[in-house]
């Protein structure tokens, strides 16, 4: 064993394993319970467009074949729903995977990755795993803080990460804001806009547009997903929209086959559903109303959301809390991993599920 140790790069061990909480299987085997209510991982409640499910019964019997190494038409449906070029576009196996290619594609050891406290476990992993340096800007009220972030910034940063909507609190930076902050840094970092969440708040009047600034040709990096309002979690399938440069040093990195068939064609037929992201966006506009109100009941303070999870203050420890609520059958996040003891990251669910957490909630809290 000593000999692999010392084989193994040392910046890998600098890798906290990524912790995804119990899995549902996990937790009814272990309580013996006969159904858990999962509101732990931001999923779309509703499930996937009937259109992806009939793409992906059609090409089932076709899995033998490898699947299209350059996701032709995919491709194609995201350039015309995004009003972008094709060659502006990268399909990762989820916007984890683009995330990786990109640290693959740009990152020297020595190199530094800026982004907010808390963050998304995959932006300290990208740095790890490319033996970079992390340098975490403290959050503000629970908002990104662009103009500390861009302070960050020195002549070893290659790559800053903006998750927007902000995955655990809920928060958006706006138009304006990233516009001063696109007014500071200069093209020689990657900024990405990590926006795995943006269905959920697009329609807001200050979110912002940053796919002008890959039409601009600024050097970010716009990534989107299928796993949330799409709800395609299951498949893993993501993509990223930047310059056709940025783009084309990550497809050097990508693997040749890196998206499977069913998740591309799950992935092009939802994008045919037009109902697909209004009807997720309803459900969670009238479940996160319905949430604040019972969290209101409760007197507990909360971070009004532009995302599909809501972050609360139980007051208890969240731990403490995660468990009695995982012996009522529900799973939520742990605000401990996030830096915040006492509070919990809700994901909001089908009306049904809202009303089965806030009951166990209250149970949990004696409210
Ligand atoms: C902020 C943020 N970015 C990216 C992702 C990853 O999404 P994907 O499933 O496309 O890898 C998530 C998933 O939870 C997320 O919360």
């Amino acid at each position: 064993m000593a000999e692999i140790d010392g084989m193994i790069r040392p910046t890998i061990n600098r890798i906290r394993p990524y912790s995804p909480g119990k899995s549902s299987a996990e937790v009814m085997a272990e309580l013996g319970l006969e159904k858990v209510t999962k509101l732990a991982s931001n999923e779309n409640p509703l499930g996937p467009s009937p259109l992806a499910i009939e793409a992906m019964r059609e090409a089932a019997a076709g899995v033998f074949v490898y699947p299209d190494p350059q996701c032709i038409e995919l491709t194609a449906g995201l350039a015309e729903m995004c009003e972008v070029d094709p060659e502006c576009i990268v399909i990762g196996r989820g916007s984890d995977e683009i995330m990786h290619m990109l640290g693959l594609a740009f990152i020297d050891p020595g190199d530094n990755v800026v982004f907010s406290l808390p963050a998304f476990a995959i932006y300290p992993y990208t740095a790890r795993v490319m033996d970079a340096e992390e340098i975490g800007v403290p959050h503000v009220d629970f908002r990104h803080d662009l103009p500390a972030m861009a302070d960050a910034i020195n002549d070893r940063t290659k790559v800053v990460f903006v998750s927007n909507p902000y995955n655990p609190t809920g928060t958006i930076v706006t138009r304006d804001e990233v516009a001063a902050f696109m007014d500071r840094v200069s093209d020689d970092v990657v900024v990405v806009w990590d926006e795995a969440y943006m269905e959920y708040a697009a329609s807001g009047p200050d979110y912002p547009d940053t796919l002008q600034y890959v039409r601009e040709g600024r050097n970010c990096l716009v990534l989107r997903t299928f796993s949330k309002a799409w709800g395609l979690a299951g498949l893993r399938v993501g993509y990223g929209m930047g310059s056709p440069e940025i783009m084309g040093a990550l497809k050097q990195v990508r693997e040749p086959f890196n998206v499977g068939l069913m998740a591309q064609v799950a992935a092009a037929a939802s994008l045919k559903d037009l109902d697909q992201v209004p009807r997720s966006v309803a459900n969670n506009d009238t479940g996160k109303e319905h949430l604040y109100a019972r969290f209101d009941e409760m007197g507990l303070d909360y971070v009004r959301t532009h995302s599909n999870f809501i972050f609360v203050d139980t007051g208890m420890d969240s731990v403490e809390c995660f468990d009695g609520l995982m012996r009522l059958g529900v799973t939520v996040r742990t605000g401990d991993i996030f830096g915040f003891p006492t509070h919990i990251r809700v994901t909001v669910g089908l009306p049904e599920e809202n009303e089965i957490f806030a009951d166990a909630l209250s149970a949990v809290l004696g409210k």
